[in-house]
């Protein structure tokens, strides 16, 4: 026997016991509010927002959980109430509730579109069996990215594959690859510091005059990136030096473009990665994107991070850094999905139109 409940902020502890024990890695009880209840849209809202739901036994301990992160998308001018299911987990001997949890998520009557963007294989099954949907786009399961440190890619790799002596046999392996990154790398980006790129140190008001502009855009469903959205996502990970903010004027020095690069360890498999999350512009930004990449490598580089990379875009983006990455890889699963609010046909039926989407790391709650 459980009992599902809405969670407080009293059992942040015992989640966080949950979330270890199933490799979710754990969050400072700062960090902990600041994900569930720190959303600028939660003090526009109306209505109280649920930090997520808990499944406990009758000795009150938590063996079932699932975070509710609150975000703001816009389409055509309006704006939709986005729920992203973050860090769902279930003890194995009481899988058989987890569905329940996942239920009561897509029950929230003041939702418009529910999402799960960090999805797992058997987290991103559950969720399409309750109806929600893979975007219209390719390739939510691949990344693209360039290796800076061709020894260490290669340990991690053996690493993940369980393969003995990984440490050992990197240098010898990632010599190789390092021979054939050469030829592989041929015309598309390397390290450039001398790239003609604005590193920011914060948000100011320039991204919410750019996000109006971005908004403006029709049938363009975005997560909303205004100064506060951004600042909730990033400012913390930019003061310790692991985001990075760059930017690109136009001709009449307005902001026009910009690109957010947020540090995406795997340290299970003492892998440093930097991860290209978010990526603007008005136009189709292809200049500056080069430039922001080559600056970014030249900043991995001496930082000391293993690999940069992408994972998501829609068409068009999804095709300007493939013509600039020099590798992919599979990831594990799928990872996006969405599901419109039942009360919502038209918004279920135009988000089936492949051209709204651009999706990215941004997205939900792949940047927490
Ligand atoms: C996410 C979670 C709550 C979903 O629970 P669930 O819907 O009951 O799913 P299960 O974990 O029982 O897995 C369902 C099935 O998929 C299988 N499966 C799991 N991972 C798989 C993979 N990578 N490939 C193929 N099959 C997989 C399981 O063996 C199981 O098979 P069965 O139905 O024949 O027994 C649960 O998997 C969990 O707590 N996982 C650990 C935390 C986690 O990774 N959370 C995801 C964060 S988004």
């Amino acid at each position: 026997m459980v009992n599902l409940r809405e969670a407080t902020p009293a059992d942040y502890h015992q989640i966080q016991v949950l979330d270890a024990r199933y490799h979710l890695g754990t969050l400072t009880e700062i960090e902990w509010q600041h994900l569930y209840a720190g959303s600028p849209f939660v003090e526009r809202c109306n209505f109280a927002w649920p930090l997520g739901w808990v499944l406990e036994t009758p000795e009150n301990i938590i063996v079932g959980h699932i975070g509710n992160v609150l975000v703001e998308y816009s389409l055509n001018g309006q704006s939709l109430v986005g729920a992203s299911a973050n860090r769902w987990v279930v003890d194995a001997d009481f899988r058989k509730h987890s569905t329940e949890l996942a239920k009561r998520f897509f029950a929230q009557p003041q939702v418009d579109l529910f999402l799960n963007t960090t999805a797992t294989w058997p987290s991103g099954r559950a969720f399409g069996r309750l109806g929600a949907l893979r975007p219209p786009v390719e390739a939510y399961d691949r990344a693209k990215f360039w290796i800076l440190d061709h020894p260490a890619f290669v340990s991690s790799l053996l690493a993940k594959k369980n393969v003995p002596l990984a440490q050992a046999m990197g240098y010898p392996a990632g010599a190789l690859l390092s021979l054939a990154s050469l030829i592989r790398s041929f015309g598309k980006c390397k390290p450039n510091r001398s790239a003609l790129v604005w590193e920011l140190s914060a948000f100011d008001e320039r991204f919410d005059n750019f996000w109006r502009i971005l908004r403006a855009q029709p049938n363009r469903l975005l997560c909303v990136r205004d100064r506060a959205a951004l600042a909730w996502r990033f400012e913390k990970p930019l003061r310790n030096g692991n985001a990075w903010v760059l930017a690109g004027n136009d001709d009449s020095g307005q902001l026009a473009s910009y690109a957010v690069f947020l540090r995406q360890d795997s340290p299970d498999i003492n892998l440093r990665r930097m991860r290209l999350v978010d990526f603007q512009s008005v136009g189709d930004g292809a200049t500056f994107l080069r430039r922001a990449i080559e600056h970014s490598l030249a900043r991995c580089h001496d930082d000391r991070v293993h690999v940069l990379e992408v994972i998501g875009f829609g068409v068009a983006r999804k095709r300007q850094i493939e013509n600039l990455a020099p590798y992919r890889r599979q990831l594990p699963s799928w990872m996006f999905w969405y599901k419109a609010a039942d009360r919502l046909p038209e918004l279920a039926q135009s988000l089936e139109n492949p051209e709204l989407w651009d999706p990215c790391t941004y997205d939900g709650d792949g940047c927490f």
